[in-house]
Parts: structure tokens; C-alpha cells; sequence
């Protein structure tokens, strides 16, 4: 079973945090599961950048990403080359640390 560790957010997870995954599932769901807040506004269908996470290590283990995820990243706050929509990334066989950036592009809770 691979582990996602959650490295420490300021607000969201200040402590950071590592939980157990099932291949397969997206790093999304394992975070919901574990009740960290990560901003998901379009439930999961591609179209928002809320979900914005920066996989710090196992990036190459996740899922091959689609030309729509890659259009909606480009909207991504703080954007880097391991960036990826933590609803569309498929976790492997492989353990991964993954960094919850500081904002997001949330009209809602940005404004
Ligand atoms: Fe909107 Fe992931 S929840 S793109």
C-alpha cells in the first residue's frame, strides 16, 4: 500500500501528515478521506485549479495527466513543473509527498 505524506500547510495542516492510499484512487480522495481541506470547487471534474497540489516526490508513479488537466493547471496559483490536479492524479505502487500550495485561485474564498 502505498503512503501520501502531506507536507505541512501553514493553515490546512500545519503538522503535515502521512496516511495510507490505495492504488488507484486520487490524491484527492485520500485527502478527503483524512479530512484535510483541500479546495476541490468543481467536485472533481477538471474545470476549477482548486485542487492544485505540487508532488514533491513519486511524481513520475502518478497517472499520465490529459491536455484538459494540463489547460486547467495553467490557471494554477504558484504553478511548477511536479504541479498536478490532486483529482485527476492517480496514485501508484509508490509512496509520494505531496505539497498543498499556500492559495488557490477560489473566487469564493479569495475574495
Ligand atoms: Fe476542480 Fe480538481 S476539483 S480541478
Amino acid at each position: 500500500m502505498p503512503k501520501v505524506l502531506f507536507l505541512p500547510h501553514k493553515i490546512i495542516l500545519p503538522q503535515g501528515a502521512e496516511f495510507q492510499a490505495e492504488e488507484g484512487e486520487t490524491i484527492l480522495t485520500v485527502a478527503l478521506r483524512n479530512h484535510i481541506k483541500l479546495e476541490h470547487a468543481c467536485e472533481q471534474s477538471c474545470a476549477c485549479s482548486t485542487c492544485h497540489c505540487i508532488v514533491r516526490k513519486g511524481f513520475f508513479s502518478l497517472s499520465g495527466w490529459s491536455e484538459k488537466e494540463d489547460d486547467i493547471l495553467d490557471k494554477a496559483w504558484g504553478l511548477e513543473s511536479e504541479s498536478r490536479l490532486s483529482c485527476q492524479a492517480i496514485i501508484g505502487k509508490v509512496d509520494i509527498e505531496v505539497e498543498i500550495p499556500l492559495y488557490s485561485l477560489n473566487y469564493i474564498t479569495d475574495h
